[in-house]
């Protein structure tokens, strides 16, 4: 069900958080992506937001950073924009610990 939300903001605007697969094998493993969003009152109006989850079992091995990384380079050279956004809550360091290591 969540993947068939994503894909309508995919169909909707062209981009958006997308099924990341294990390159060596197709398996879905969770979602990477940037994605519009408009319902946070502390976002810039038409902010672009660049946001992950992915299965446990797949944690610490490094796949977000290198899907983020690439999602980055989409956003700005490709689409042109400006600015993508991150935020998580304070206590999950896994998530910002990514922020940080994209800079
Ligand atoms: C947030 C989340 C996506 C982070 O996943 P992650 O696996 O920690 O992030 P990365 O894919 O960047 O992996 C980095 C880890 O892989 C390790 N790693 C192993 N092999 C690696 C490699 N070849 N290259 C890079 N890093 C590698 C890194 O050392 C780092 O480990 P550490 O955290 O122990 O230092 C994940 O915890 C998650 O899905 N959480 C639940 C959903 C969520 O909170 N989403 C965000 C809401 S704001």
């Amino acid at each position: 069900a969540k993947m068939d939300e994503l894909r309508d903001a995919i169909d909707r605007d062209g981009f958006g958080f997308a099924a990341a697969e294990l390159a060596a094998t197709g398996e879905c493993i969770g979602f990477v992506g940037i994605t519009r969003t408009d319902y946070l009152p502390f976002l810039p109006a038409g902010a672009v937001e660049i946001g992950w989850r992915l299965a446990p079992e797949y944690w610490g091995k490094g796949y977000v950073t290198e899907a983020a990384e690439a999602w980055l380079v989409y956003g700005f050279e490709t689409l042109g924009l400006d600015e993508v956004v991150s935020f998580a809550v304070e206590s999950n360091r896994r998530s910002t610990a990514v922020m940080e290591r994209l800079g």
